[in-house]
């Protein structure tokens, strides 16, 4: 069956829902999910095409962890997704959704930290991103989970959407 994506009208079905989602790597035709998530997650400038998706999914070298649960009636839904790239010794994170029902229950920080376990194990010795300089919720995010402000990219998103350029050292 084709996975859901987590309604939105759950978000005080539970205090600790995130022990509920479980993590898994990515299975051929997940990026459907994926990008109807993304819908939800992202203004439509910063949005991936579904061809986007699918290309950053399945190209070589992408580690890509999904959370999943259990949604109403039994149907599996997609609570949310990291996609990441493996580049020299450098893990890129090219984009981390949480579904809006999950958010606030650590559901991202388990996401980062399986993606970092992952990119480590095969060779990374950092992370990187981009996000959006008016984006202040993943700023916070980020900056909680450890990682520094190191440059401004002017224009990343497109004129006059500026990005500030994150990095983690994993550790040895
Ligand atoms: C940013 C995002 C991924 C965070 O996901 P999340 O699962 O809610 O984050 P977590 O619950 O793991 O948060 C961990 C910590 O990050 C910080 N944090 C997360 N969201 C925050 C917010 N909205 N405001 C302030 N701090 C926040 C807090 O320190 C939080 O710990 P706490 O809840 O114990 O205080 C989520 O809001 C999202 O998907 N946003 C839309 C898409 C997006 O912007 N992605 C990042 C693009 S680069």
């Amino acid at each position: 069956m084709a996975l859901a994506v987590a309604s939105a009208n759950s978000e005080s079905e539970s205090e600790d829902r995130t022990a509920h989602a479980t993590l898994r790597g990515y299975r051929l035709g997940d990026w459907q999910a994926m990008h109807a998530l993304d819908l939800i997650c992202f203004e439509p400038v910063f949005q991936f095409s579904r061809g986007d998706m699918r290309g950053f999914a399945e190209t070589r070298g992408a580690v890509t962890v999904l959370a999943e649960a259990q949604g109403l009636e039994a149907q599996v839904e997609l609570a949310g997704f990291c996609v990441t790239q493996l580049d020299e010794r450098t893990g890129y994170v090219v984009t981390l959704d949480v579904a809006p029902a999950w958010r606030r229950s650590g559901l991202a920080r388990r996401l980062m930290a399986e993606v970092e376990s992952k990119l480590h194990s095969i060779g990374a010795e950092e992370m990187e991103l981009h996000v959006f300089t008016g984006n202040a919720e993943a700023i916070r995010f980020y900056e909680a989970i450890g990682y520094t402000q190191a440059a401004t990219a002017k224009d990343f998103y497109a004129r006059s959407l500026h990005a500030l350029l994150y990095r983690k050292k994993l550790p040895d």
